[in-house]
């Protein structure tokens, strides 16, 4: 099925106000329907299919990203999201911040967004859906793996460190990380 993206979007605008020291660097960058973000455990935004219950990879063209609460409802923060993060859906956060990467990784609860136990995920990355990008960071990949519930994201500045030619290796293999 097929979105008009720019009506979905403009229908989730939030109103602007202060939180400069929140945004992501550079500290003017909005973050829209088409943006990761990783600023810290509370505030980030992911990629997921439009609709819940929506087949990971099957939306690679057509996800959008969802921002937690707490960044979404920021006052002044340049942030206009496709939606908000599912209630109950993160169920837990690991950060890693380098000079040239910031890392996020752990566990989802799948019935939170009516995920299939049998969905195996897939990655979300520059090229799907095209024109994606994450805040602050020239590079992003991000992968998620509801049959056995985890996610992971890394935006980094160096391709490099941004691998997406092993989208089905999973979070583990591609990124490593916590996922307690
Ligand atoms: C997962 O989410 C479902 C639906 O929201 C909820 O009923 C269930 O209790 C949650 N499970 C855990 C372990 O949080
Ligand atoms: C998962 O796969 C099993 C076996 O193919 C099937 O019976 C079941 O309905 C599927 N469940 C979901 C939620 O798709
Ligand atoms: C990342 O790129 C910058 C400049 O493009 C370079 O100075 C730096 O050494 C690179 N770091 C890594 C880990 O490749
Ligand atoms: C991706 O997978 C290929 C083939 O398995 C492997 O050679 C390569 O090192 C992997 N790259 C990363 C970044 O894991």
């Amino acid at each position: 099925m097929l979105f008009n993206k720019s009506v979905l979007i403009s229908s989730c605008v939030f109103a602007l106000a202060t939180v400069a020291s929140a945004a992501p660097t550079p500290a003017d960058t909005t973050i829209d329907g088409y943006t990761a973000a990783v600023i810290d455990t509370r505030r980030f935004c992911l990629f997921l299919p439009f609709e819940a219950g929506g087949s990971i990879s099957q939306n690679e063209d057509m996800a959008f990203s969802f921002c937690t609460a707490s960044l979404s409802q920021a006052p002044r923060a340049m942030v206009r999201p496709a939606g908000v993060m599912p209630a109950g859906f993160i169920k837990s956060t690991h950060l890693v911040k380098t000079d040239n990467y910031v890392q996020l990784t752990g566990r989802i609860n799948r019935s939170a967004y009516k995920l299939s136990k049998n969905d195996s995920g897939g990655q979300y990355d520059p090229k799907a859906p095209l024109g994606s990008s994450c805040a602050g960071y020239n590079y992003f990949v991000q992968l998620i793996e509801p049959d056995v519930q985890i996610y992971c994201i890394r935006c980094c500045k160096n391709k490099s460190d941004c691998p997406t030619d092993n989208s089905t290796r999973g979070c583990k293999a591609v990124l490593g990380g916590n996922y307690s």
